[in-house]
Order: structure tokens, then C-alpha cells, then sequence
């Protein structure tokens, strides 16, 4: 089983758009039984109308979350308790966008465990940049290693640390992400396409495991890819079994395209 998750951003800018693509994607849900898929929303169309389409393999999530349980003083942010009761049961957190926008280690590590207390399943974005991944992949482990351990930092620290049995983690590094636009980093470095290799993917994909497993003794997590992820390439990473599913954005954003992608996971070599 594959968990094949949409991040819509700040898209699209109907409800009659979303439910369209809600729906495309639902009906392709129920038709595969090889993947879990997730749709993720801005907030007001994580509505009662689109929880209507879901099943066992089709759920919602949100793509953020406020740093406490159910309410408080912090004008603009919506609860993890709030998102629940709308029906979602996943939340992205930590995704480089709002890494880019000022969000810290510390700030997504409060999220991480509002969201895991209030129920919700929580999708980690982890990931270099373009900086240190030059560096080697050596450097970029070391960066995502240390990332981890700062985002995760309320994880079974005390016995009443929330539980973290409903982690997910995403591998999404940030020059890998949204190369669909017209910037293609490796390819202007004359190194490649703009995509994270297969092979580079499940080397970083196998060492968060590692650190997942010694360190918090979460065996079973799963590991997730995203960053351009697309009807093209996605086969290659579906294919490793060390990764788990992809996150895709700009892809989910295309009914057909989005819909062959979760059709692939029933070619996956795994
Ligand atoms: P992308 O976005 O597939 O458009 O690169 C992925 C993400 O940002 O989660």
C-alpha cells in the first residue's frame, strides 16, 4: 500500500473547483487498491460537502495547523481540534513554503504535538536546500538529521509526550519542489534535470529510518517523496519499496495526471 497525498497550496480558486478535483481523485481512490490517498485542501474547502466523498482510502487533510490543541489566543491560526471535527484527519507540517515564510524547528515541533494530541495524523516535511545539498549527500543527511531531531524534539521526551504512532514523514528537498515552474536548479548547474534521483532518494529515505527507529523507536513510519513529483517520474520513486508514497503538488492540481498517478501504485515493484 502506497499513500499518494495532494497538496493543493493556495489552490484552486473555486469550491466548485475543488469539489471537481476532490471528486476526480476520490473516485480513482476507491478504484486502486494499492494506494491511500489524501487530499489537502486550503481551509474553507475542508468542508462538510467534500467529507461526503470520503472512504477507507480517501481521506482529508489540511496543510497547517495553530501550535495549540483546541483554542486560544492566536488570531489567524485554526486548531488541530478545530480540522478534526471538519473531518480531516491529516495535517502537513513543517513544508519548506512556510519554513520560507519564518516557521522555525521550534514553531513546527509545538505543531507536531498539537496536531498528534488533538488525534490527527502528521505528514513531517523534512528536506535541505540547494546550499547544503552541494555540499554532498553526506551534508544534506546531516541537515535532514538534524531537522528531524529538532521538529520531533517533544516526542517521547516524557511519558505524557503525545503519540507519535501517527507520524508520517516527507522527504521533499526544497530545490526538488515545484521545478514544474521554469526553474530548474541542477539543470541551470548543468547537473541534472531539477528532480531528485531515485537512488538519492531512497539513501536519505533509508538513513531517516534509521534515525527514526534508533532514536525514537518508530519502526514503522512511513516515508514519504515529494518535490516535482509528476505522471513522468513517479513510477521510479513508487517502485523503491523504502518509499512509502509520494507528496504531490502541482501534479494534484491536474485531475487526469493526478488520477494516473495513484493508477501507477498498482505497478509498483513492491
Ligand atoms: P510540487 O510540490 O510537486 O509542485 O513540487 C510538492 C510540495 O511542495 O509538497
Amino acid at each position: 500500500m502506497k499513500l499518494i497525498i495532494a497538496n493543493w497550496k493556495m489552490n484552486p480558486t473555486t469550491y466548485a473547483e475543488a469539489q471537481k478535483l476532490a471528486r476526480a481523485a476520490g473516485v480513482a481512490a476507491d478504484k486502486n487498491k494499492h494506494a491511500k490517498v489524501v487530499i489537502c485542501p486550503p481551509f474553507p474547502f475542508l468542508s462538510s460537502t467534500l467529507y461526503s466523498l470520503l472512504s477507507a482510502r480517501f481521506s482529508l487533510g489540511a496543510q497547517n495547523c495553530g501550535p495549540e490543541v483546541a483554542s486560544g489566543p492566536f488570531t489567524g491560526e485554526v486548531s488541530p481540534a478545530m480540522l478534526k471535527k471538519l473531518g480531516a484527519k491529516y495535517v502537513i507540517l513543517g513544508h519548506s513554503e512556510r519554513r520560507a515564510m519564518g516557521e522555525t524547528d521550534e514553531m513546527v515541533a509545538k505543531k507536531v504535538q498539537a496536531a498528534l494530541r488533538a488525534g490527527l495524523k502528521v505528514i513531517l516535511c523534512v528536506g535541505e536546500t540547494f546550499a547544503i545539498r552541494r555540499q554532498g549527500i553526506a551534508a544534506s543527511k546531516k541537515f535532514v538529521a538534524s531537522q528531524l531531531r529538532a521538529c520531533l524534539s517533544g516526542i517521547n521526551s516524557t511519558p505524557y509526550s503525545p503519540p507519535a504512532t501517527r507520524l508520517i514523514l516527507a522527504y521533499e528537498p526544497v530545490w526538488a519542489i515545484s521545478t514544474n515552474l521554469p526553474k530548474p536548479l541542477l539543470a541551470k548547474e548543468g547537473e541534472g534535470g531539477g528532480l531528485e534521483k531515485p537512488a538519492d532518494v531512497v539513501e536519505m529515505i533509508r538513513s531517516i529510518k534509521s534515525l527514526l527507529s534508533t532514536r525514537y523507536s518508530l519502526l514503522t513510519t512511513p516515508v514519504l517523496y515529494g518535490g516535482s513529483v509528476n505522471v513522468k517520474n513517479a513510477q521510479s520513486y513508487l517502485n523503491h519499496p523504502e518509499i512509502d508514497g509520494v507528496l504531490v503538488g502541482a501534479a494534484s492540481l491536474r485531475p487526469k495526471e493526478f488520477k494516473r498517478i495513484i493508477e501507477l501504485t498498482g505497478k509498483a515493484k513492491f
